[in-house]
């Protein structure tokens, strides 16, 4: 899609959701202290530049671990042709709002877009990053730069289960493994501030 097409939309989706508020919430409800759940977003024009720089193919599968209201799952999935863009989120209150967009968009949206959008799919899970199968993911995004080594460590080594030649983005935590090559690292902008992305494929 046209990128200022799916900026409007997304600017209109989002305009009244604030993920750091509902993070908190959610948080507390469920007691989840961990620092890995500090909340913070994608910005739409960095995030456009970031998944080019992952060279998207048709028919290949996205996948934010961790995807809080969504965002950087709706924009995988409005700006590229990928068959399945999905988003794993454990606190309930980010996947709920996720789930709302997701239904204002089927209704305004969707009908006027479906020719565009052919069978693309859109899917979001509540559930823990660390128990889902991401084996078949071809573009995985982490935004990795609250994630804790009690979660770092075994995501990586659940990320060595992908297939090859897929490609990984990591913010702020470089990955340890050899079974990745680093394709290169650039600063770029998020909603607190500058990060560093890690671009990886899978050996
Ligand atoms: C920095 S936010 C990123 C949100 C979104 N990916 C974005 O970039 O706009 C990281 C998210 O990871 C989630 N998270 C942390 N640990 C998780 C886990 N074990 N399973 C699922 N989600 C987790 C947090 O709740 C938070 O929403």
């Amino acid at each position: 899609m046209d990128p200022a097409k799916a900026k409007e939309i997304f600017n209109h989706l989002y305009a009244d959701v604030s993920g750091s508020t509902l993070s908190l919430q959610g948080r507390e409800a469920k007691g989840l202290t961990s620092k890995s759940f500090v909340y913070g977003e994608v910005t739409f024009d960095a995030f456009y530049k970031i998944l080019n720089e992952m060279h998207p193919q048709p028919g290949e599968t996205f996948c934010d671990l961790g995807s809080g209201t969504g965002k950087a799952v709706f924009m995988a999935y409005l700006l590229f042709q990928f068959s399945k863009t999905a988003g794993v989120e454990l606190v309930e209150t980010l996947y709920d709002a996720a789930i709302a967009v997701q239904k204002r968009f089927e209704k305004e949206f969707h009908p006027a877009l479906a020719a565009e959008l052919g069978d693309r799919k859109l899917a979001f899970y509540n559930a823990d990053l660390l128990d889902v199968d991401i084996s078949n993911v071809d573009v995985l995004f982490m935004n990795s730069t609250c994630f804790q080594e009690d979660l770092m460590a075994p995501l990586e080594t659940k990320l060595e289960s992908v297939k090859s030649g897929s490609r990984i983005l990591v913010l702020s935590k470089p990955l340890k493994s050899t079974e990745f090559s680093l394709l290169k690292q650039e600063k770029e902008e998020f909603s607190w501030g500058q990060a560093t992305c890690f671009y990886y494929t899978r050996n």
